[in-house]
């Protein structure tokens, strides 16, 4: 994979969207920032990463081949990559938390943004943001957050661990096209946090109901088993997974 380190940027993921508006056929390609000024987060957050201790990257995918529809395949996939790269450096308990959220112990260490360019309908190209906790050792204002190094007690070596994450990111979008979408979704629910177990929700409102997660679709909604037994279907902005 080609590989593009840069010192200072707004977000890897805007610096990826401009080289395929300059050149649509760019090979699949890292971005990889030592600093992001403007780093961003899912639900309009921002994503905030201590500098020299920690993964800010974006990998262009051109033409991933996916119906718009079915795009979630493609964040699934990721998530069961990153777990699978992470696994290899003997993190604890690791899970992907609904929709992309990379859980070792029950700490976020690991985020994921994926942005779509649509041209008349198709996917012409994905970007893949993802800011990995490597060494940070503290986190005052996310209680819910760590690192690789607060999860493990050990310090790893930031560009072994890109290299391990983008070696198995490789594999996985090599095998998107031939793998159908209930062999990516199956995979990705293996690896889900709290999956089959009863767990509370939380709507935009702050209002809270519990339910059993029971599957995730290929466009992306969560399946939840609610109290009066029916199956209803959630996206992002309609829920958040409480701890
Ligand atoms: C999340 O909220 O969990 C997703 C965080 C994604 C952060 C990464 S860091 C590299 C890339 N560039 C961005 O601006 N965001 C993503």
């Amino acid at each position: 994979m080609h590989l593009i380190k840069v010192n200072a940027i707004n977000s890897t993921n805007s610096f990826a969207r401009e080289l395929f508006k300059e050149n649509k056929a760019v090979p699949v390609t890292c971005i990889l920032a030592k600093k992001q000024l403007q780093g961003r987060g899912q639900r309009g957050t921002t994503w905030e990463s201590e500098e020299g201790q920690n993964l800010t990257f974006s990998v262009l995918y051109p033409h991933p081949g996916i119906p718009p529809a079915n795009q979630f395949l493609l964040s699934a996939a990721v998530a069961a990559a990153l777990v699978q790269g992470l696994q290899k450096f003997g993190l604890p308990k690791l899970k992907v938390k609904w929709p992309n959220d990379i859980l070792s112990a029950n700490n976020k260490i690991a985020g994921i943004l994926i942005e779509n360019v649509i041209t008349e309908g198709q996917l012409t190209a994905s970007i893949i943001g993802i800011g990995l906790n490597v060494n940070q050792e503290q986190f005052p204002h996310l209680p819910a957050a760590g690192s690789m190094y607060t999860v493990s007690g050990k310090k790893y070596e930031p560009q072994e661990v890109l290299d391990v994450l983008l070696n198995e990111l490789e594999n996985r979008l090599d095998l998107l096209s031939n793998q159908s979408a209930a062999a990516i979704l199956q995979d990705y629910k293996d690896r889900l946090f709290r999956f089959g177990i009863p767990s509370t929700f939380e709507r935009p409102d702050a209002s809270r109901f519990t339910g059993i997660i029971a599957g995730v679709k290929a466009s992306g909604e969560l399946i939840v088993r609610t109290e009066d037994d029916l199956l209803q279907e959630f996206d992002l902005k309609e829920i958040k997974l409480c701890y």
